[in-house]
């Protein structure tokens, strides 16, 4: 495959942002969520393939449900892991006492190690944000872990990245025929074989007197084209159910000053508002094996769980194979300076001010590897007047039109699955430095090299 796209002639280069970054507003949620139960279920949501009232659907609301997608035995050997995992043995929790299962945050320590290889920048261990690091300022953010640990407005929450690239797991969920066939169906190929998604999602039920759950609506500002979320357990409504805002896709897209990487303007601030007033979110509920496809564009939150059980959901992230440019990598601050993020055109622009040294290349690099999809679309065209003008939507029949792309890591020679005695559910990717994978071309300008498409050569 030959280049075709030249970026340089498209929009101008958008200031270079925090890949960890949501984009929301300070506007608080008004609507309360509706629960969606299969009964309320366009025709077609047991069975591959899309009805005309699906299709509709996907059009006008920007989601699609699919019920008993995945068989729910697939699950088993994850949840017997899951239960072995140490957020799970530091708080105690059992299995065949639900009564174990609520708020476990109670017990868990307030910085975690847990299953990471020792090879932070190449050679030491994951650092904790108190310790001395040669290239980042002490208590700058370390990364992400393999297992994240939070409390979101009022629920435990636990984010088991980990799982995320364990190769089972995903040939189970994000590479289940059937879940490709869908994503061939609605977005068209050729689609980006899955070679990670974000992990298993725990929402544990809180004790009586914790604060209630409220809603944190966002959108996630990434280059994803689908967000799709697997339940591997049974969700009731009011039960922590992945909540979206329909419609919010087909609001927000044209606000964008690209079509495909979203760069929000000063009308996406004014209609995320107008999302967060006036719409009534929906929260999916559904058995384990039952699937949300999504535009990757929706607005969604953690939805609000008043229940008693563990909502299990696995969170992923689904592209078309097209050019890309480089990596969204952030680069710690150093000698008193502020974190640096890499532009869309890669180049990372440390300022001399502070007394920082921008030819320093030993500075901690990072990027958000929790994604399958990392790197910019190359081409920075506007919006299209479709939304979904390149989708298929039915429209051409599912050629399993699935392309082994290398994923990011592999790419870039970058460590992530676990090494050495890391155990199953654990690593990630660790900081590399500037230096390995940018130039110092002076003046401040760090320039990284894109190994994006190299692959489409060969
Ligand atoms: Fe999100």
């Amino acid at each position: 495959m030959k280049s075709k796209v030249n970026a340089t002639a498209d929009a101008p280069i958008p200031p270079p942002y925090d890949p960890e970054a949501a984009f929301s507003t300070k506007q608080k949620p008004v609507q309360t969520p509706l629960s969606l139960t299969p009964d309320l279920d366009p025709p077609g949501a047991d069975r591959l393939g899309l009805t005309q009232e699906e299709i509709t659907q996907f059009r006008e609301k920007g989601y699609v449900i699919k019920r008993a997608l995945i068989p729910k035995e697939t699950f088993k050997p994850f949840h017997d892991l899951w239960w072995q995992q140490p957020p799970i043995r530091a708080a105690k929790l059992d299995p065949n006492r639900p009564e174990s299962w609520v708020s476990p945050g109670r017990f868990w320590p307030d910085e975690n190690r847990w299953s990471l290889p020792e090879n932070w920048m190449g050679k030491g261990i994951w650092p904790s944000p108190e310790d001395e690091r040669f290239g980042a300022e002490k208590g700058e953010r370390v990364g992400r872990l393999p297992h994240k640990l939070t409390r979101d407005t009022g629920n435990y929450v636990w984010r088991w990245h980990g799982i995320g690239h364990d190769p089972e797991f995903v040939r189970a969920t994000s590479a289940h025929p059937n879940v490709l066939y869908m994503i061939e169906a609605l977005m068209g190929g050729p689609v980006k074989l899955p070679h990670r998604n974000r992990g298993i999602y725990s929402v544990f039920p809180r004790l009586p007197d914790d604060p209630e759950t409220r809603l944190g609506p966002h959108m996630d500002q990434n280059m994803t084209e689908m967000q799709v979320v697997t339940y591997i357990d049974d969700v009731e409504p009011s039960s922590g159910g992945f909540t979206i805002y329909p419609e919010s896709p087909q609001l927000l897209y044209p606000t964008s000053q690209q079509a495909h990487n979203f760069v929000a303007t000063d009308a996406s601030t004014e209609v995320m508002d107008h999302i967060k007033e006036e719409i009534q979110p929906i929260e999916f509920c559904g058995k384990a094996g039952d699937v949300i496809f999504c535009h990757g564009w929706v607005v969604h939150s953690a939805g609000i769980h008043k229940g008693d059980r563990i909502r299990k959901a696995v969170v992923q992230d689904f592209n078309r194979v097209r050019e890309r440019s480089h990596m969204r990598w952030t680069a710690a601050g150093k000698h008193g300076g502020v974190r640096i993020n890499c532009s869309m055109d890669g180049i990372f622009k440390i300022s001399a001010d502070h007394g920082d040294d921008p030819s320093d290349g030993m500075r901690e690099v990072t990027n958000q590897w929790i994604m399958d999809s990392n790197e910019f679309v190359l081409s920075r065209r506007p919006p299209f007047q479709d939304m979904l003008e390149e989708w298929n939507l039915g429209e051409r029949p599912v050629e399993r039109n699935v392309i082994n792309e290398p994923p990011w890591w592999q790419k870039y020679n970058l460590p992530l699955l676990p090494t050495g005695v890391v155990p199953r559910g654990g690593g990630g990717t660790p900081a590399v430095p500037l230096q390995s994978v940018a130039n110092y071309e002076g003046d401040g300008i760090w320039r990284v090299t894109s190994r994006a498409n190299d692959w489409m050569q060969k």
